[in-house]
């Protein structure tokens, strides 16, 4: 198998690791309904103390997944050894792709850095990707801010990952310590395209059809991630892909995502337990959907306290 989760000329276009949000109900609903080439787990939290590393609901995802879209396992932690054992846990439960988390801006675990703040200390950087590189012989690759403080550190960290013999990256052109104020700076990643032989993917505002074109010719991107505007979008990818008008009234947008969310909440039923679970997650999810024209539906639906109200107040949205 390849070392990339792609195939095919075109650019990728990746669903992105959200936690609490990208469970493997609301990954099958986008698969089915918008096909992503390739779908993350939310980030999987590597127990520094505990000997089985990964929790056993994480690891019940990754054998759970089938079907041909890949399904990249993506890592956050602290420590050589627990990173490394728990790579090689999860190649041994079947993940065929395994990413490492450096971009989490609320990373920081009792036991020490993890996520965005491994950026702060490049020489054990290199001693940990090197590690996990030789740790797995299944495809490695990372996520990554542009750097903690700097963007431009980027330009230093780059050798380090090409040195690691990561497979790709992932950058989303923000700092750190941005989190997410301001923007995503994709000449940055235009300059990180330009400089690496290493396959990058362009992340970080991509909402419409328009801002991904713009991207992918901006950026030479071997392909984008989608965060937030998969959410916001559900049809996204399909109109990147110029299956759908890249654009739609107020009106048909309210019935697609009328039926993204009939379609969601019996997976989550499914998923989750009990009725105050299920509401509480998809509500989490209607958070995303940022049209003004939506928000009072939205509200009403988010104020629903039991499960036929809900379900009345999805109905009452889609029929408008
Ligand atoms: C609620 C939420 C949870 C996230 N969880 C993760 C995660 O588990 N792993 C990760 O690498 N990034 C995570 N991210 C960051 C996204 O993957 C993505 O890099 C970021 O949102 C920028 O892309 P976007 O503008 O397309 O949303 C999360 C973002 C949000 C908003």
């Amino acid at each position: 198998m390849s070392a990339l989760p792609w195939s095919g000329s075109g650019p990728v276009l990746m669903l992105a690791p959200m936690q609490g949000l990208t469970n493997r109900a609301l990954r099958a609903c986008l698969i089915e309904r918008a096909a992503p080439d390739t779908v993350f787990t939310e980030f999987v939290r590597v127990q520094a103390r505990s000997r089985k590393r990964i929790p056993r609901a994480d690891l019940r995802d990754i054998t759970a997944h089938t079907g041909p879209v890949p399904l990249v396992v993506q890592l956050i932690g602290h420590g050589v050894d627990a990173l490394t054992e728990a790579a090689r846990v999860a190649e041994a439960a079947g993940a065929y792709f395994i990413n490492l988390n450096l971009g989490c801006p609320y990373g920081r675990m009792t036991t020490g850095a993890t996520g965005g703040e491994l950026l702060r200390d490049p020489a054990a950087l290199a001693v940990l990707l090197r590690a996990l590189r030789s740790a797995v012989t299944v495809s490695f690759s990372i996520k990554c801010r542009a750097g903690y403080a700097d963007p431009r550190k980027i330009f230093e960290l780059l050798p380090i990952y090409e040195d690691a013999g990561v497979d790709f990256l992932i950058l989303h052109p923000r700092t750190v310590e941005q989190q997410y104020a301001g923007e995503a700076d994709h000449a940055l990643t235009a300059a990180v395209v330009e400089r690496t032989g290493l396959p990058v993917i362009a992340n970080g505002d991509i909402c419409t059809a328009e801002q991904g074109h713009h991207v992918l010719k901006q950026t030479a991107a071997a392909g984008l991630m989608l965060g937030r505007g998969a959410l916001a979008d559900p049809l996204l990818f399909r109109r990147l892909r110029g299956e759908l008008p890249a654009t739609v009234d107020a009106l048909r947008r309210r019935r697609e995502v009328g039926e993204f969310l009939e379609d969601l909440l019996p997976r989550y039923q499914e998923l989750f337990c009990g009725d105050r679970q299920v509401l509480m997650k998809i509500k989490d999810v209607l958070n995303f959907i940022p049209d003004e024209s939506l928000q009072s539906d939205l509200k009403r639906m988010k104020r629903a306290k039991d499960m036929v109200t809900f379900q009345e107040e999805l109905q009452r949205m889609k029929q408008i």
